[in-house]
């Protein structure tokens, strides 16, 4: 498989200066998808996307503890519940600058900076010595990054027997023209490189150099996410606008059309080890 076109990690962290303040209004303070346990679960957005990092913490396998590398860790609101909930010593990478003093100002407040620290970094240039990491966290990160080269980078750091916990985006079948032409636009719009099925995942991780300790396709319990977002981007639509000026006005419309509101789109998440 070859590499994905880069977005450049500037322009990810422009799109987050912006992102961080409306997400948080619109959405909450975990930046990642909700998981609902059946179509008549009416939990709120907060509930289901923590709920959706406790299934990330259990196949994490961190019980005794270890340290971890969140990557792509937002204003660490997952990183905070794994550390809760697990022993581990955590460090959390973004490019993005704010979202790094915002964590780290959330992790003193919360007594955690003991064992929890973000840094600013690149994914493709972690500044961490080889084989130094139990576990890998990539959640909601990857479609983001060039896959491959960002997985072999996770490689490195990860011990040998570690894993590599992912989630992303998935494809389900082929996409009619339309259909096509929408991902397209919205992957762009998101600075997010191209949607795969879950043959191709198998494909990726193992040219990256991983094994497949499973893929789980949970479409199923994530499809409220985008009606959600929906439904608050047209609600506070004005009101955003007034708050944060036109120039959010944008971003505003890549939300109001989330990809996953196509039935083809779904959720994947993925766990793999560095072979021992
Ligand atoms: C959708 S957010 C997910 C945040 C967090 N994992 C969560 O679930 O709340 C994607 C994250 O990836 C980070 N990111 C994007 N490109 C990056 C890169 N090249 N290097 C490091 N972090 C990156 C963004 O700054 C952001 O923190």
């Amino acid at each position: 498989m070859s590499t994905e076109p880069l977005n450049g990690p500037e322009r990810t962290s422009e799109f987050y200066d912006v992102s961080n303040l409306i997400l948080v209004e619109l959405w909450n303070e975990n930046f990642h998808h909700g998981y609902w346990l059946s179509e008549d679960d009416e939990s709120s957005n907060q509930v289901a996307t923590d709920r959706l990092t406790d299934l990330l913490i259990e196949k994490s396998g961190l019980g005794q503890g270890g340290r971890v590398l969140d990557v792509g860790c937002g204003i660490g609101t997952s990183t905070f519940r794994l550390a809760e909930s697990t022993p581990a010593e955590i460090v959390g990478i973004s490019n993005n600058q704010s979202q790094i003093d915002e964590a780290n100002r959330r992790a003193r407040a919360r007594g955690l900076d003991h064992r929890v620290s973000f840094e600013n970094a690149d994914v493709l240039a972690l500044p961490y010595a080889d084989g130094s990491f139990d576990v890998v966290w990539v959640f909601e990160a990857l479609m983001h990054m060039d896959r491959v080269p960002t997985l072999r980078e996770i490689r490195r750091v990860l011990r040998p027997g570690g894993r590599v916990v992912v989630t992303d985006l998935l494809q389900h079948g082929p996409l009619s023209e339309d259909a096509r032409r929408t991902v397209e636009t919205h992957m762009e719009e998101m600075l997010s490189g191209s949607l795969l099925e879950q043959e191709a995942y198998r494909a990726l991780v193992a040219e990256s150099g991983l094994e497949v300790v499973e893929l789980t396709d949970i479409s199923e319990h994530t499809k409220k996410t985008a009606w959600r977002v929906y439904d608050a981007v047209n609600e506070r639509h004005d009101e955003m606008v007034e708050r944060y000026g036109q120039e959010v006005s944008g971003l505003l419309e890549v939300f109001r059309n989330p990809v996953g509101l196509l039935p083809q789109v779904g959720y994947l998440i993925a766990v793999a080890r560095r072979p021992a």
